[in-house]
């Protein structure tokens, strides 16, 4: 198999990171792979928002984790309670995808953009891991306000729509096989 088709079989989400962060090196070519996706008419409608201060990160964390107790949804009261739960993992670094909503398919580009860099990072050994939740939080009226007040802005008229954490995996990648293999129809 070649390397890239090994990459993408071999990524997982990880979620117990190492303290010390990627080197700029390596978080500039995550960030090249995410600029180089495909976009709709090539509009590229998207922006990097890229949060590496521990302070901030560790006050995101915690009113994420805060929003979390205090949802009507009980699923995400149960996860928020568990002994350890930790919404970023750990994570030295965040990256926000936001992008223009009146572009043809923002979220799309947005997105594919994420899955590229999180692509780019398994082939450097880094993690990383899809992180929906600030995503949810970010949706909230609460969670817009705090994150204005901690200076997590976007550009005039984006929206968030990607999120995920990068950095060493601090255990081996899980290898468990996790792939349904039912979901292929072909039509000969
Ligand atoms: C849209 C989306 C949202 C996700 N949100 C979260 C999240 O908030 N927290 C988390 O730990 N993982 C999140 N994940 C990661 C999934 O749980 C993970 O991709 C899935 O369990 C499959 O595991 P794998 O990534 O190791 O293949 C999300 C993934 C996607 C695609």
């Amino acid at each position: 198999m070649n390397e890239t088709i090994n990459t993408i079989l071999r990524r997982r989400s990880v979620r117990c990171f190492r303290p010390d962060p990627a080197g700029q090196s390596e978080l500039e070519a995550i960030l090249d792979a995410g600029r180089y996706a495909p976009s709709a008419m090539n509009q590229q409608p998207w922006h990097f928002t890229v949060i590496r201060n521990p302070e901030l990160l560790r006050k995101l964390e915690e009113n994420c984790k805060t929003a979390f107790l205090e949802s009507s949804v009980e699923a995400l009261r149960e996860i928020a309670r568990q002994e350890g739960f930790c919404v970023f993992y750990h994570a030295p670094l965040m990256v926000i995808i936001s992008g223009d909503p009146g572009a043809i398919a923002a979220q799309y580009d947005c997105t594919l953009a994420m899955e590229n860099m999180m692509l780019a990072a398994t082939s450097l050994g880094l993690g990383s891991c899809w992180t929906h939740a600030v995503m949810m939080f970010q949706a909230t009226e609460k969670g817009k306000a705090i994150f204005r007040e901690l200076g997590v802005v976007f550009p005039e008229g984006y929206q968030p729509y990607a999120a995920a954490v990068f950095g060493w995996p601090a255990e081996p990648y899980p290898e468990t096989p996790l792939k349904k293999t039912d979901c292929i129809t072909f039509l000969d």
